[in-house]
This record gives C-alpha cells, structure tokens and sequence, in this order.
C-alpha cells in the first residue's frame, strides 16, 4: 500500500538523530542534504501520507515511480521520493543522479512538479524558487513555499486518494485546476520531514 508503514514513519521521524553528523547542523541552520517528507494533518486520511513522485507531480496515496537505466548493482540505493533542497537559492530538485537532474517547480495550475529527466523543459508561467526548510523545535525540518500553503487535492468527493499535491499560490488555485472541479474538496496540510541518505536514478 502507498501510506508509509508505522514502523518506517517512526524510524522516518527519529532518523534526524541517524543522520550523518557532519550533515546535521545546530537549529536554525539547515544541512545540505535531500530530505524525505510526510504530510502532516491531524484526523485526516493523509496525515503521515509521504510525498511521493510519479509522473511528473507530487502526491499523497500514490508509489513513487523511478527508473534506473544502468545494471542494478550501479543504480543508487533510494527507493523513496527525496527532495534536494537549496536553502540558499529558496530553489528545490528531486534526489536524482540523472545528468541535468530534475528540478521542482510549481506549474501554472498550482500542481507542485519536476522535470523529466533529460529535460529542463519548465511551462510558463511555472515558479522555481521560493522553497524552504526550517528546522522546528521538534527536530523535524518543515517544507514550506513562500507563495502559499500545500493543498491535497482528491480525484473525486469519494474522499480517496491519490491526493495531488497543489500549492494555492496567493490563495488563488482554481477550481478548474484541480482533479474534482472544486478547491473545497482540498485538504490543506504541513510538510515534515528529515534527512535520508539514498538518492535514486531519476524518477519517473
Ligand atoms: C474516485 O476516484 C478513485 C481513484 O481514482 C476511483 O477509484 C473511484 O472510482 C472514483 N469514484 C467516483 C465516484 O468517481
């Protein structure tokens, strides 16, 4: 199934005290380092759902999609999504090895993107910087975006997932945008996450 496992989430949110040490630094600052990330939103059906990469856009409730093109034993050993965040550039790509790598954008229906591999092809009216992490209180890093606050956005009022993860940019994402029609059927949420270690090829 698509939702992280008890005991991963747990070792997921305890893994910061795992981390290499020389990635992790005092709080406030932030390693550089690719995080894995959680979606937080209490008595929800997407609370501690992972953020995972498939097709081009970010979801809840969906595998991550990955390709690796070379013999197994050279393919690098994530399995997961991760993200690289530049914390300094407020810019965000996908954990990929893939030469060019794969950069995250938001795409001008509010959907949070990446690039394929082999393409810096970005639409118009994307935007490409404005990503941050904070370290909190609680150890954990938070993703947040400059612009407005993450939404998960269902298929339909069946109230299942895949949630396609959107970011409301200035509050103005569309009901036309999203998969059922209607912004309502949205559920905002928080980012957490921490560091992981393992990258993949590229995703697909
Ligand atoms: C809602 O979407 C899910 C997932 O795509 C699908 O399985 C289900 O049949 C849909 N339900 C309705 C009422 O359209």
């Amino acid at each position: 199934m698509v939702f992280i496992k008890a005991a991963a989430l747990l070792s997921l949110l305890s893994a910061v005290s795992a981390a290499p040490a020389a990635e992790v630094e005092a709080r406030g600052t932030i390693p550089n380092s690719a995080f894995g990330f959680l979606a937080l939103r209490s008595a929800s059906p997407i609370h501690f759902s992972s953020l995972n990469a498939n097709g081009g856009k970010i979801w809840l409730g969906k595998p991550t999609s990955t390709y690796c093109p070379v013999a197994k034993n050279l393919c690098p050993k994530g399995k997961d999504t991760s993200f690289w965040i530049n914390n300094q550039y407020w810019t965000a790509s996908m954990n990929a090895i893939v030469p060019g790598g794969q950069q995250l954008y938001i795409d001008p229906t509010g959907a949070l993107s990446y690039t394929q591999a082999h393409s810096a092809f970005i639409p118009s009216g994307s935007i490409t910087k404005g990503f941050q992490v904070k370290k909190e209180a609680n150890d954990l890093y938070y993703l947040s975006h400059c612009e407005g606050g993450f939404l998960a956005c269902p298929p339909n009022k069946s109230g299942t997932g895949p949630w396609k993860v959107f970011i409301d940019v200035k509050g103005k994402l569309k009901d036309k945008d999203v998969p059922s029609k209607s912004k309502n059927d949205c559920l905002g949420f928080n980012v957490a996450g921490n560091p992981v270690k393992d990258a993949v090829w590229q995703y697909a």
